[in-house]
């Protein structure tokens, strides 16, 4: 059934649905490489020759399919990662279109465990406590930040990340230069691997829209498909290709 599978882009439900069956009938058999694939979609559907494209042009499974290198080791559809757009829809339904925890890391990479933070230590460096507590009108006595931020922002109110950021910042400006590569100075990363927890949303670390960090599905194919023809130059790529690929 796999080498006849129709997926309406149209309808997010479906596809999700699709490739949630999919992930489970995978689990149980080992499936067969599809000969073809047909694309249903609003730009016309799209015919791809999957078998010609690895026995013939000589492309290797693990050049398409990147996560079948990565944990899990299984082919899963594209729009199991690359959805037609990253909305409630999507959040609800996706844990059940993977096979196992494994790949959750793919996205969800990242937990921060505590941090690296000596706080007595601090007590000398800082001439006194309110240089990053606040005065007697909002802390009567020091505490913790998160006894009043929370995850995030809400109204005058900085989340706990922002606003601890901010005190660190004034004297560790250093620290926070290289981008999110610098996040290890302060935080213990917690390893994914088995993780069971909740999860943070992209936007805590990430200022960009998830659509800019992992791509919807018509860039996915779209940059997938053509940007390996134009680096063969062959096969159809650019502005006037479209009918190449897409037939009414
Ligand atoms: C030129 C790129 C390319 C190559 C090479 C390739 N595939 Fe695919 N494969 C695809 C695309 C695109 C799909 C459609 C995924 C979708 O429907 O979202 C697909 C679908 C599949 C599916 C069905 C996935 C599903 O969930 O419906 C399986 C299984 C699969 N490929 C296995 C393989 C294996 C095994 C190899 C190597 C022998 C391979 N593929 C090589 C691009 C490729
Ligand atoms: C298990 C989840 C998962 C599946 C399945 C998946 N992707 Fe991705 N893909 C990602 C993630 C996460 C990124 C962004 C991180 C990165 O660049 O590695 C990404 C990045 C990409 C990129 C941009 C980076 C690059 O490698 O050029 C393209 C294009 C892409 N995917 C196409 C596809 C296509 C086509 C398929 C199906 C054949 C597919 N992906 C299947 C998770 C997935
Ligand atoms: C292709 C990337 C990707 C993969 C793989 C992925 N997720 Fe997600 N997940 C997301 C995105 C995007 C969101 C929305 C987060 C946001 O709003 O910033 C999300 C949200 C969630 C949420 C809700 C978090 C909240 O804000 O309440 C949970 C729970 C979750 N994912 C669990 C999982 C689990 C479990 C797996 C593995 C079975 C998984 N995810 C695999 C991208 C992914
Ligand atoms: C360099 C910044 C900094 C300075 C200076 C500082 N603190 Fe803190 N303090 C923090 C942070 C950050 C936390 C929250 C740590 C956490 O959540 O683990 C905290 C937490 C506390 C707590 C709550 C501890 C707990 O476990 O509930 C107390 C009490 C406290 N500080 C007292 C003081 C006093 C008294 C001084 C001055 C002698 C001081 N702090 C100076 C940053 C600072
Ligand atoms: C008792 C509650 C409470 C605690 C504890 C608390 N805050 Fe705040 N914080 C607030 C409130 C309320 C505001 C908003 C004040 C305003 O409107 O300017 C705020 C605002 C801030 C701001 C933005 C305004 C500014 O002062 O620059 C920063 C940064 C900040 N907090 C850092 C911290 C840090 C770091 C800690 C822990 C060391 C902490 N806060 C502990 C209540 C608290
Ligand atoms: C008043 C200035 C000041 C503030 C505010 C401050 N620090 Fe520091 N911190 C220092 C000094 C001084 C040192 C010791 C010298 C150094 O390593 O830079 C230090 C050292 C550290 C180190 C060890 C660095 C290393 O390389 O070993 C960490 C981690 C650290 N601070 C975390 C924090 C965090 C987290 C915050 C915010 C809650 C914070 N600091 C706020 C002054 C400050
Ligand atoms: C100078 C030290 C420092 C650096 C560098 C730093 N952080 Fe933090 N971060 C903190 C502190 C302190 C807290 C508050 C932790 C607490 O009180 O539990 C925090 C909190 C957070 C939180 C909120 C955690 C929660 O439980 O809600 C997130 C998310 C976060 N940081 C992300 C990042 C990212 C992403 C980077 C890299 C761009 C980064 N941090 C770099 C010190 C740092
Ligand atoms: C707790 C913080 C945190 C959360 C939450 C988080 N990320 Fe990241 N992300 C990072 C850090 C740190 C890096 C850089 C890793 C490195 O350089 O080793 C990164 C790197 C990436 C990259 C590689 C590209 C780049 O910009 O370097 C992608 C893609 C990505 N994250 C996607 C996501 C998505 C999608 C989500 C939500 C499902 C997410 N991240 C949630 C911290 C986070
Ligand atoms: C890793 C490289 C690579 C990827 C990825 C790739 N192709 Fe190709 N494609 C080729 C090569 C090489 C040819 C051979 C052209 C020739 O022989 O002139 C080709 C030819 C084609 C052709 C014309 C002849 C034929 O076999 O039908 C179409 C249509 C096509 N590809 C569609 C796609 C689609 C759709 C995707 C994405 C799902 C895709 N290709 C992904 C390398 C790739
Ligand atoms: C190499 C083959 C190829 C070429 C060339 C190509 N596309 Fe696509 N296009 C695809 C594939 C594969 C999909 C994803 C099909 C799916 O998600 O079902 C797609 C999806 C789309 C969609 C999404 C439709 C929907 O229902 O969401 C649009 C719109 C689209 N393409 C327009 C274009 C335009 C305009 C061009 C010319 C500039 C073009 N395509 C060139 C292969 C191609």
């Amino acid at each position: 059934m796999f080498n006849r599978r129709y997926v309406p882009t149209a309808v997010a439900v479906a596809v999700l649905l699709a490739t949630a069956a999919v992930g489970y009938m995978r689990t149980e058999a080992k499936t067969e490489m599809p000969v073809r694939i047909l694309f249903k979609n609003n730009g016309g559907n799209v015919i791809f020759s999957h078998l010609v494209h690895h026995r013939n042009y000589e492309i290797a499974c693990a050049e398409c399919h990147h996560e079948s290198a990565g944990a899990g080791g299984q082919t899963l559809a594209c729009g199991s990662c690359h959805p037609v757009a990253f909305d409630d829809d999507f959040v609800k339904r996706h844990i059940a279109s993977f096979p196992d925890k494994q790949y959750c890391v793919q996205c969800h990479h990242t937990e921060y465990d505590e941090i690296i933070f000596d706080h007595d230590e601090h007590e000398e460096y800082a001439d006194d406590c309110r240089s990053c507590h606040h005065d007697e009108s909002i802390e009567p006595e020091p505490q913790k930040c998160g006894n009043c931020h929370e995850g995030q922002r809400d109204g005058d109110m900085p989340g706990l990340a922002e606003a601890a950021h901010a005190r660190c910042h004034t004297c560790h400006e250093d620290m926070f230069e290289q981008g999110l590569t610098s996040c290890k100075s302060c935080h213990k990363e917690v390893d994914m691997t088995l993780y069971q927890g909740d999860y943070s949303s992209c936007a805590q670390c990430h200022d960009g829209p998830t659509k800019d960090l992992v791509l919807t599905r018509m860039n996915a194919f779209h940059d997938q498909c053509m940007d390996c023809h134009e680096k063969e130059g062959r096969g159809p790529y650019g502005e006037g290709s479209c009918n190449k690929c897409h037939i009414r």
